[in-house]
């Protein structure tokens, strides 16, 4: 998977996690699903203390050496996001491109994660590709994904687009007033 340069590795920071930085006083942050921890570092740099984890070493490794390069100081952890398990919480949580994968109880295990580890406050910020007939049968974010986030998070803005020619989106959520509902459907 992380021999020779895969697509998504552009070693560029979206505009969407620009904008919150921009608008939000750094905290403690998690990246799931690093990679090579682009967005690990962009947010260190912005004054963020941040965890990214994935688990393939080898992006971690990589991860790592760019940090140090680049002078940050970054918490990069060999790690399962359906097993982990947090005592911290975060005021940041991204995603680009894991959850999209996972099955549908890494999924459900992954939601509830969300649910423990975000703070009140914080903004959790999904990037997928949408479910739709021509991709394989268990990837892609589907709407009852987002109804199961919903049940506890604010969706904030969501914005279509098209990556590799798949339908992709961001979701940006935020945790909010008078979402604390336990149900999740299945
Ligand atoms: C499409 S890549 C994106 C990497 C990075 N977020 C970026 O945008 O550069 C998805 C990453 O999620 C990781 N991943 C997939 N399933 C995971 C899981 N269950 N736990 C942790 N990492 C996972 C993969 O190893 C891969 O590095």
């Amino acid at each position: 998977m992380y021999q020779g340069a895969p697509p998504w590795d552009t070693k560029i920071s979206p505009p969407e996690l620009f904008r919150v930085i921009d608008s939000t006083p750094p905290g403690n942050a998690l990246d799931i699903g690093c990679g090579t921890a682009t967005n690990v570092i962009t947010l260190a740099k912005s004054g963020w203390t941040v965890t990214g984890i994935d688990f393939i070493r080898r992006p971690i490794e990589l991860g790592k050496k760019k940090a140090r390069l680049e002078g940050v100081n970054v918490n990069l952890v060999v790690a399962d996001v359906t097993k982990i398990v947090f005592e911290e919480k975060f005021d940041l949580i991204l995603d680009m491109g894991c959850f999209h994968n996972l099955s549908k109880q890494g999924r459900i295990r992954y939601i509830r994660s969300i649910k423990d580890w975000l703070n009140f406050g914080g903004y959790f910020l999904l990037y997928g590709f949408l479910k739709h007939d021509g991709l394989q049968a268990k990837r892609g974010i589907n709407s009852l994904d987002i109804n199961n986030f919903e049940n506890f998070l604010i969706l904030k803005n969501r914005q279509a687009g098209i990556d590799r020619s798949q339908k992709s989106s961001w979701f940006i959520f935020q945790k909010g007033d008078g979402h604390q509902v336990d149900s999740q459907s299945e």
